[in-house]
């Protein structure tokens, strides 16, 4: 058993080095055609494939993901009570399907059903003690000998709390937050059991690289003129014209590559722990014959604000000035030593990310606000005239 996981690292680990993006591009090229005629189609032809980055390392991550299925947060009891779901045997509506159930146990005098009332008590009032307000003590309905009238009652005050919602409405916002918890769990777990951290450190040296490059266009004017390399002044006129060589060049220190990486797996474990453990101590009161009670109940106490996202699976990278952050394609494509193929892939999106907090949306202009508007004008003119990849967000 320790073997063969060894064996699995080792396979995935190599073939993830030994992975050769001129080859696999090689391997598409269409012989048949003529490269005289339309050199383009002939390296790229029209065809049934994606992205060859994402079509290389999807498997190796979807072999990393196969090797976590043991986790706890893959084996969770909340979701595998959402799945046994059967629609049809339960009304839509919430505050009829309660009434069911405390009907039931009110009848055949369940010791559950104070727990049940509890519960639901808690649920409405979003407090998990037995504090509660007028409408939502629902302790004392367990008192009426008159199940039916008890139960009348029972079901109107749940229904103005719940606007007559229908379960399935509970069932897909737990299902769509626990996946993106786990989606952004997983990522994380792939990052460090694929070796790819590595990665993000090249990355961060290309944007370093591309802020000294960038950092030598603009220099001040004056300084530059003592300076035997004359034809550097030249390349960015414009920014001595308006003197925004410092407001640039600070925006431009300030970037760097997040890694935040401990902060978004413990936000996503813990807001999956949560619901589960909700979950289960509700579902532990009844044996487990009201899960679906019981995740209605740990929704009304799940984590609803927004995780931390510094690493995903698109292929796509993002600026969140002074913060930026890349898909896991390229981080893994990065952490492969072929220099090449790393700096036309993640390095030309490196400096795409680099260049939005330089140029930034007119409409959303934050970055360079001390700078005069002739200067602002002059970028938001590049912004409109240079590049339709700017018009983007
Ligand atoms: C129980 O309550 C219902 C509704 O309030 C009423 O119609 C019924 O007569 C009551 N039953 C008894 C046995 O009092
Ligand atoms: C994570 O979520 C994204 C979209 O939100 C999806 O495209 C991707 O396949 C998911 N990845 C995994 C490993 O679950
Ligand atoms: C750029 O385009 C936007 C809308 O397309 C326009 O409102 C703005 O005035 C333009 N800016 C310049 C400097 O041309
Ligand atoms: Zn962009």
């Amino acid at each position: 058993m320790v073997l063969k996981s060894v064996l699995f690292f080792y396979l995935i680990i190599n073939s993830t080095c030994a992975y050769d993006f001129f080859r696999d591009a090689i391997n598409l090229i269409d012989q048949s055609s003529d490269p005289c005629d339309d050199f383009y189609r002939h390296a790229c032809p029209v065809g049934d494939y994606d992205f060859l980055v994402l079509m290389k390392y999807a498997p190796i991550f979807k072999e990393l993901e196969t090797s976590q299925e043991e986790s706890a947060w893959e084996n969770l009891k909340i979701e595998e009570a959402l799945n046994n779901i059967k629609p049809g045997e339960i009304e839509n509506e919430i505050s009829a399907y309660f009434e069911r159930v405390f009907l039931d146990m009110c009848q055949n005098n369940d010791p559950a059903m104070t727990t049940f009332l509890l519960r639901t008590q808690q649920m409405l009032s979003h407090e998990m003690s037995t504090k509660c307000r007028a409408e939502n003590c629902l302790l004392r309905l367990g008192g009426d000998s008159n199940c039916t009238r008890a139960a009348n009652d029972f079901k109107s005050r749940v229904a103005k709390k719940t606007d007559s919602s229908h379960y399935q409405e509970y069932v897909l916002k737990l299902r769509e937050n626990i996946a993106g918890w786990k989606n952004k769990t997983r990522a994380v777990n792939i990052l460090l059991d694929g070796n790819f951290k590595v990665g993000v450190d090249n990355i961060n040296s290309f944007l370093m690289n591309m802020v000294d490059v960038l950092l030598q266009w603009i220099q001040v004017y004056k300084y530059i003129a003592k300076n035997p390399f004359e034809l550097i002044l030249q390349e960015t006129p414009w920014v001595n014209d308006q003197k925004i060589n410092r407001a640039l060049e600070a925006v431009a220190r300030d970037l760097f590559v997040i890694d935040e990486y401990g902060i978004q797996l413990r936000e996503n474990i813990d807001a999956l722990m949560k619901t589960e453990q909700d979950f289960l101590k509700c579902s532990a009161d009844f044996s487990g014959k009201h899960d679906l009670f019981c995740s209605i109940y740990s929704y009304h106490f799940m984590f609803n604000g927004r995780t931390t996202t510094v690493l995903h699976f698109g292929y796509d990278a993002t600026n969140r000035h002074p913060y930026i952050y890349f898909g896991m394609p390229f981080i893994a494509r990065a952490a492969n030593s072929e220099m090449a193929a790393n700096l036309g892939l993640a390095g030309y999106v490196v400096g795409h990310e680099l260049s939005h907090s330089l140029i930034e949306n007119p409409s959303k202009s934050y970055l360079l606000p001390y700078s005069s508007a002739e200067a602002i004008n002059c970028i938001q003119t590049q912004y409109n005239n240079t590049c339709a990849e700017f018009k983007e967000v």
